[in-house]
Order: structure tokens, then sequence, then C-alpha cells
């Protein structure tokens, strides 16, 4: 390594290290991942908002679209998600490393992006030996950009090894040997990306026990009057909100769907469905969906918080005389929490 590089490295985990305080201010997070997204940006070359054409493009997975290079770059933007998936993963691993005394831990990254940033900042937390990555990408493009920036780095002694691969397809080698499986790839809402038919490929194929990564997504619907809204929906984006809605409480419970689809004998595609009795018809005018994530024990992102727990609203006008609304989430090429009322 350059003497140049050795500083970048060595800034990098330094500044990264802030983000393991649980207690870490709003904008000092961000203040910090904007200055890690400077060093990112300048050694890999992608920024996330310019660079080749083919970097915006989306590749189509075997169910759900893995977004394109530069998408995936800005992710590390979403302050809030990053600094608590990284709590998150910083915690996973000190819990294996603790039911898995003196082995190496081993993290499969389903997902890494061009900045691996769940390996290129949480691996030098930890010494060599202690902890190894393998990471998953279906982006050509991002996954030789995150092997580039860990020689950069000078983390290959915690690179294992990396798989060009579809990870709702791929037949993963030595798959128990893994500790922990770690994947963010999901939009809000579970739509569009394929985080569950990722966990519905590798979690049959890993350990019993593994640690997962999110460790769950839940989605509850919440239904808001004209008259609790007077002045339209964008209140119900302001994080300080408290107008109550009637909520019908959750309408998907990714870790409990995903347990039972897996023991399904023969699967349908039919992920998950549900019905639900409406609300009285005053509250009738509009629909919510609030997002959950889970990373880890005690280590949330709540509706709002970040792009991919962004609130989803519909407008209800013109709904038929109905006593129900059904929610269905299908696999297949598109993914979304689909809903309607009978
Ligand atoms: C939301 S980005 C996250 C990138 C990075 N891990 C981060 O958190 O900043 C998701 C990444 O997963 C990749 N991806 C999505 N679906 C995939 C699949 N089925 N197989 C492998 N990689 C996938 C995308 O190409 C993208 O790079």
């Amino acid at each position: 390594m350059t003497k140049q590089q050795t500083l970048q490295a060595n800034s990098v985990q330094e500044l990264a290290a802030y983000l393991i305080d649980p207690d870490i201010k709003i904008e000092h997070e961000a203040n910090i991942i904007d200055r890690l997204h400077e060093v990112f940006s300048e050694l890999a070359i992608v920024s996330g908002f310019d660079g080749e054409e083919g970097w915006k493009h989306d590749v189509q997975t075997s169910s759900g679209m893995a977004i394109g290079v530069n998408e995936a770059a800005r992710c590390l933007l979403d302050y809030r998600r990053t600094g608590q998936f990284f709590r998150g993963l910083y915690a996973a691993i000190r819990e294996a490393k603790r039911l898995f005394p003196k082995e190496t831990i081993k993290v499969l990254y389903a997902g890494c992006g061009p900045y691996a940033p769940f390996l290129t900042l949480i691996a030098p937390q930890f010494l060599p030996g202690e902890v190894v990555f393998s990471l998953i990408e279906i982006n050509g493009e991002s996954l030789e950009i995150a092997k580039a920036l860990v020689a950069e780095f000078g983390l290959q002694d915690y690179l294992q090894d990396t798989f060009l691969a579809d990870a709702t397809l791929l037949q993963v080698p030595a798959a128990k040997d893994y500790h922990i499986l770690f994947t963010e790839t999901m939009d809000t809402a579970l739509e569009r990306e394929p985080m569950v038919p990722i966990l519905l490929n590798l979690l049959p194929q890993l350990r019993p026990n593994v640690l997962v990564l999110p460790r769950n997504v839940t989605i509850e619907g919440v239904f808001f009057s004209h008259s609790e809204l007077p002045n339209g929906i964008d209140i119900l984006w302001e994080l300080t909100s408290t107008i109550p809605g009637h909520s019908i409480g959750t309408v998907m419970d990714m870790a409990e769907a995903l347990e039972t689809y897996l023991d399904l004998e023969e699967k349908d595609g039919i992920f998950h469905e549900l019905q639900c009795e409406l609300p009285p018809q005053e509250y009738r005018d509009f629909f919510a969906l609030y997002t959950t994530v889970e990373v880890w024990e005690g280590i949330f992102l709540y509706k709002n918080e970040s792009d991919i727990t962004d609130l989803r609203v519909r407008d209800l006008k013109d709904l038929p005389p109905c006593d129900y609304i059904n929610f269905e989430y299908l696999l297949g090429e598109e993914l979304e929490l689909l809903f309607g009322v009978s």
C-alpha cells in the first residue's frame, strides 16, 4: 500500500469507529457518513451521482430488481440506515464471537454494492482472523469496484470469497460454515428489491442457528380520515407527527411469513396473504403502510427514518361498499405488498 492509501484506510477505520456509539447524534452520524462517502467516491470512482451510463441501470433478478451501481452507492448516504445496519452487524459479530469462541466468524454478505460498506467499514474494527466476509453481488461492475476498494484499503485478509451471482438462485459452497447472513436488499414495504427471495434461497442452505440481519421487517396498516388530515398527507412524513389514525395492526411480518413459507411442501409463489376487517367508514379516506426494520436486537429503523422505511400512503377515494381489506405478497418479477377490498 502507498503511504496515501494507508492514510485513507486509517481515516476510514477511525471515522467508522464513531458509528459504533448507539447514542451518536443524528447530525454527527450524517457528517461522518458524508466524509466516508468522500473517501469512497474518490477511491472507487463512483459517487452515485454521475459516471457511466450503465451504472444507472437496474438488473432483473429471478424475483425482484437489483438496483444499479449508482443507486447502490447512494444507499451509503441513507444515513440512519447505514448507521443502524453498521451497529447491528457490529453487535452481531460480537455476539457470534461469544457464541462461537475461537472460531473465525464468517459473514455471508448478499448484495454488497460498489462500496461493500458493511465489509469496508466493519472489518477494520476487528483483527484479521476474527472475521471474514464472502460477498455475493449480481451486478458485475459493483462487485469489481468493491473488490478494488477492499484491495485499496488493504482489507484482503478479511475477504474470503466473492460470488458474481443472483443470490435468489446461488447454491453457496460450504454454506453451513457461515455464522452470519447479512443482506440489505430491500426497499420500503419490501417492494421492488429481492430480500424475501434472497432469504428464501439462502436460509435453507445455512446452519439452523445462523444469525440473520435484518432480523425482521414488519409492515403496519393505518387508516386516516380527512378530518385528521385537514391539510393533506404531508404531515405524515414528519418524524414528530403523532396523528394516531386507525391501525389495523401488522399486515405483514417477514420473519413469520418466511418460516411459514419455508415449511410449505408445495411452494405456490404466494409468500403472504391476509384478510383484515376494514375500520369504520369515517376512517376510510387514506391508507398508509408503516415499515419497521429490526436490524438487530434493540436496533430498529422506524417509519420515515430512512428510505427503506419511507411511508407509503394511498388516497382511497371512491372506495366501493366493502368490509375487508386483503393483502397479498407474491413472488415473481415485480415484488409488492398488493392490497384490495372486498
Ligand atoms: C440496496 S443495495 C445495498 C448496497 C450496500 N450493501 C449498502 O448497503 O450500501 C443492494 C445491493 O444488492 C444487490 N443485489 C440485489 N439483488 C441481488 C441478488 N438477487 N443477487 C445479488 N445481489 C443483489 C444490488 O445489485 C445492490 O448492489
